[in-house]
């Protein structure tokens, strides 16, 4: 029901079990884009596969946990952002994103991450915000880099795909680095 607007006419709202039908069709246009990078399970191939993302993230969210947000631009569901970990009780969180390949290019990402990064530290009070990519992928790092993250060290060989283990790269920001909303 509610949105928030984003650059070039974009929206970011929560992404509910009731998107499953337009969350199975973005993942059609974006499953190849994103498979290497994001977790197998997020990778789904059909409806039921995507409702149950959906339902997954409606449940832990219900515990106070992840979160899962839809990006929308002139009206079609182009990719998204979450939170993939969110502990209250240790003040710390982990954010994550994908968008579709036409997404692509335009900080609609960086953007969303800001909201969700706002909300975390200013409405929840925590203390840390964590992102984890894959060492090789230069986009996901680019827009760590972009919200002040840090690189605090890579877990060498975390990340197996297709029978290669690829490093993976741990960046974080702090409440007190992080910036003041709306800057
Ligand atoms: C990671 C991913 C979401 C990044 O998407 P992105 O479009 O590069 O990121 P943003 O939305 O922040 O946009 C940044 C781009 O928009 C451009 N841009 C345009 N206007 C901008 C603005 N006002 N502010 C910021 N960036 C802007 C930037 O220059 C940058 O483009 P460039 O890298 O070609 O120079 C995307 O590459 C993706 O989905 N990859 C596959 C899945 C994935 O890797 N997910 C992350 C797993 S860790």
């Amino acid at each position: 029901m509610f949105s928030m607007p984003l650059r070039d006419g974009a929206r970011l709202g929560p992404l509910e079990v009731r998107h499953a039908e337009e969350f199975a069709e973005h993942l059609d246009r974006a499953r190849e884009h994103i498979r290497p990078w994001v977790g197998a399970a997020f990778v789904t191939g059909d409806l039921a596969g995507a409702r149950g993302t959906l339902e997954r993230y409606a449940r832990r969210q219900a515990a106070d946990g992840a979160r899962l947000f839809g990006i929308w631009r002139e009206g079609t569901l182009v990719g998204g952002v979450m939170f993939t970990d969110f502990q209250a009780a240790l003040g710390s969180c982990e954010v994550g994103c994908w968008l579709e390949p036409a997404a692509e290019g335009h900080g609609l990402v960086t953007q969303a991450c800001e909201a969700l990064l706002d909300w975390a530290f200013h409405v929840r009070g925590l203390h840390r915000a964590e992102w984890h990519c894959r060492a090789d992928n230069d986009r996901s790092a680019a827009v760590a880099k972009r919200l002040g993250m840090t690189l605090e060290g890579v877990r060498r060989e975390a990340w197996p795909y297709e029978g290669v283990r690829h490093d993976k790269q741990l960046w974080a920001v702090l409440a007190r680095e992080w910036r003041a909303p709306g800057r």
